[in-house]
C-alpha cells in the first residue's frame, strides 16, 4: 500500500505505488509483446487528464506517453489552445504497446476490448487518485472505454459528458489527423482539434 512520509500527501504516494504495481501487470498478455509498461504521467493535482489509446512506437521504448509524432501534434495542438501539458496527467486505457512485424517496423495494432478492460483498473486507479475536473478523450477507442460503447466521435466530440469515471470529453486522436489525406484536410481537421481542446481550457477557467 501507499508509503506515507509525515508530511507528504498520501496521493502522492499512491500514484507512484499504481505505477510501480502497473510495471508488472500481467492482467492480459500484452507485456509480452511491449518493452514496458507506458503509465500516465503529470501531476497529482491535475484538473484534466488526457487519455489515448496505447502507447506507440517511441513511447514503448521511452517509457512515457505521448512524446511521438501523435504526442508533438498534441503539445503543440494544447499549447495553442491555452493548455499547458505540464498542468495536465496524460495516460492511455491500454498501458502496453501493441504491435505486429512489418519488415523492419513494428505496426500499430488495436486492442481487444478483453486488454481495454483488463487493463482498465490502472486507468480507474489514475482517476481516483487524481480526481479531475474533465477526462479528455483523445479517439474513439479511449471515449468507447470511458464513455461508453455507443460514443461515436464523428457525432459526438466536443461534448462534456457524464460518465463513469466523471465529467468527459471526447475528440478525435492527433494520430487521426496526421492520416488526414491530404495537407488541407489536415489543417482543417488540426483546427477542428485545437478549437475542442480550447472548450476543454475555457472549462478549466471557469
Ligand atoms: N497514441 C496514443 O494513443 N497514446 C500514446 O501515448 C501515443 C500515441
Amino acid at each position: 500500500m501507499a508509503r506515507v512520509r509525515s508530511g507528504a500527501d498520501p496521493a502522492d504516494a499512491t500514484l507512484e505505488d499504481l505505477r510501480e504495481a502497473a510495471a508488472v501487470c500481467r492482467n492480459c498478455e500484452l507485456w509480452k509483446r511491449g518493452t514496458q509498461t507506458v503509465f500516465g504521467e503529470g501531476p497529482r493535482r491535475a484538473r484534466a487528464i488526457l487519455v489515448g489509446e496505447q502507447p506507440g512506437d517511441e513511447e514503448d521504448l521511452s517509457g512515457r506517453p505521448f512524446v511521438g509524432p501523435a504526442g508533438r501534434l498534441l503539445d503543440k495542438a494544447m499549447a495553442e489552445a491555452g493548455l499547458d501539458r505540464s498542468r495536465v496527467y496524460v495516460t492511455n486505457v491500454v498501458k502496453h504497446f501493441k504491435w505486429k512485424p512489418q519488415g523492419k517496423r513494428r505496426l500499430h495494432e488495436k486492442p481487444r476490448l478483453s486488454e481495454i478492460n483488463a487493463c482498465l483498473p490502472w486507468f480507474e486507479g489514475e482517476v481516483g487518485t487524481i480526481t479531475p475536473d474533465v477526462i479528455v478523450c483523445l479517439g474513439a477507442t479511449a471515449a468507447q472505454a470511458v464513455i461508453g460503447r455507443q460514443f461515436r466521435v464523428t457525432r459526438e466530440r466536443g461534448q462534456f459528458v457524464p460518465s463513469r469515471f466523471g465529467t468527459a470529453f471526447g475528440t478525435v486522436h492527433p494520430s487521426s489527423i496526421l492520416r488526414a489525406p491530404d495537407d488541407e484536410t489536415r489543417r482543417i481537421e488540426r483546427a477542428r482539434f485545437v478549437e475542442d481542446l480550447r472548450l476543454v481550457a475555457q472549462r478549466l477557467a471557469d
